[in-house]
């Protein structure tokens, strides 16, 4: 590439670098069997998951743009395949629509499951080893009518949901996702009210929830294992750097460790150990300990805290993506995110404390400059490369997304795809990104 085009981000990361050619900028070898791939959810591409929770949000007006037909990657799915293997992909991260599978209560329908199976045989003959998440945010009406996920009976429920699932497709797939960003979901729809069921600052309520969101990982994880015992079993974990607003001020700093560890720990921790403490709060056993198979990590950008007082919604403080802050920043993405790499290294490092593998299940950039996606990829995978080489055990690293899709509150501008969509005409376009990732995958190398 000619000098001129470096894009801004590749001329911030060729100033921070000490040497044009560090030992792991070129030649790093990723592990043989390292997974290499993207993520997609149902509802983000799909279209017409008319059952769920977020259908029902987004009818009564509550985002602004409804996700409709959002890629028509349920009838698409082979052809979007197709180009995830002309890209080099060997692995493929999607999510089952509980809503599909179980539109009434107790009601199935097989031909949701039948789709499901030929999704699977569809990776499968292309040689791409399938990730299935169970739980992906989104829920069926009649669940969120009774309550969704303040109902302690929805552990029940989920574990039917599985039961049929693991029944049917176990078979096909190894690697299972129970829920996405367990922690991320309980901020949204219980602090902030962004997503369903959109309720605000109900601290009380969202630890319940998160509770609750526990037990159930524990119970799907003994089912996936009934089934299947071979299985991984992991739940994908937001991982959000996080740096005190004014490095100076003892309270940011205070705040930025209780913030660290409600969000970035806690979950991970309390499945771990079997034992969920929040510092002065409670402190409570989980049936048992050790049910994740692998650490699954979404990883995305940092945040800047400040301390805004000594109860415990002032400890967690206020977070800025993008606010005014003392510090220096990376660049901002199309959603005012700071790109952070370093972030990146840093949690594989955290997580590794807990001696399991660990497997990069999201991260990505929302850009119309295709240039920053592809600095972004290499910048993090470099950081990939570099937590490998001091000992940590990741398995795989799955981008965020395959194609453009549907970002909740968001809506359709925030393009995260390796492949374009053109959201009038479903024609898809493989960025230049996705072909210079295809090039890393060959080599397996970086
Ligand atoms: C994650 C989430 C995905 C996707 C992504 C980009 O938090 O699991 O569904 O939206 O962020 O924001």
């Amino acid at each position: 590439m000619d000098a001129r085009e470096l894009s801004d981000l590749e001329h911030a990361f060729a100033e921070s670098q000490p040497s044009p050619a560090t030992p792991l900028a070129a030649n790093f070898r990723f592990p043989d069997g390292f997974l290499w791939g993207a993520a997609t959810s149902a509802h983000q591409v799909e279209g017409h998951n008319v059952h769920n929770d977020w259908w029902a949000w987004e009818q009564a007006g509550r985002v602004a743009t409804p996700s409709g037909a959002a890629c028509d990657h349920w009838n698409r799915f082979r052809s979007d395949f197709d180009l995830a293997q002309s890209l080099g992909h060997n692995a493929h991260r999607f999510s089952i629509e509980w809503s599909r599978i179980e539109p009434e209560e107790g009601i199935w329908d097989e031909t949701a499951i039948e789709h499901y199976r030929e999704v699977l045989l569809a990776l499968r003959e292309r040689g791409i080893e399938p990730v299935v998440t169970l739980f992906h945010y989104t829920m069926p009406q009649w669940m969120a009518a009774r309550g969704g996920w303040e109902n302690p009976k929805i552990e029940r429920y989920l574990a039917r949901y599985a039961e049929h699932v693991l029944g049917r497709l176990g078979p096909h797939v190894r690697w299972w996702i129970t829920l996405n960003e367990p922690v991320v979901q309980v901020f949204k729809g219980w602090l902030l009210g962004q997503w369903p069921p959109g309720r605000t600052r109900a601290w009380a309520t969202a630890l319940k929830v998160l509770r609750l969101m526990m037990r159930a990982h524990v119970r799907l994880y003994h089912v996936i294992h009934a089934f299947r015992p071979d299985a991984r079993v992991g739940i994908a974990q937001h991982a959000l750097a996080l740096s005190p607003d004014d490095p100076r001020r003892w309270s940011d700093r205070w705040s930025v460790k209780v913030r660290g560890h409600l969000f970035n720990h806690l979950f991970i921790e309390a499945l771990h150990t079997g034992a969920l403490r929040v510092p002065g709060l409670f402190w409570e056993r989980l049936p048992i300990a050790r049910t994740l198979d692998f650490i699954g990590v979404n990883y995305y950008t940092r945040d800047f805290v400040r301390n805004s007082g000594y109860n415990l919604a002032g400890l967690v403080g206020d977070a800025e993506a993008a606010g005014d802050h003392r510090q220096q920043r990376g660049k901002l993405n199309d959603l005012g995110w700071e790109v952070y790499p370093e972030g990146l290294a840093q949690f594989l490092r955290e997580y590794s404390r807990y001696k399991i593998p660990i497997l990069i299940t999201e991260n990505g950039i929302p850009t119309q400059r295709d240039d920053d996606r592809w600095v972004f990829l290499f910048m993090h995978l470099w950081q990939v490369a570099r937590a490998i080489a001091d000992g940590v055990d990741c398995v795989g690293y799955l981008h965020w997304s395959l194609i453009d899709n549907f970002e909740w509150a968001d809506g359709y501008k925030a393009r995260f795809g390796l492949i374009e969509v053109d959201f009038a005409t479903q024609e898809r376009r493989i960025r230049p990104s996705a072909w210079r990732y295809a090039e890393i995958i060959r080599r397996n190398e970086l």
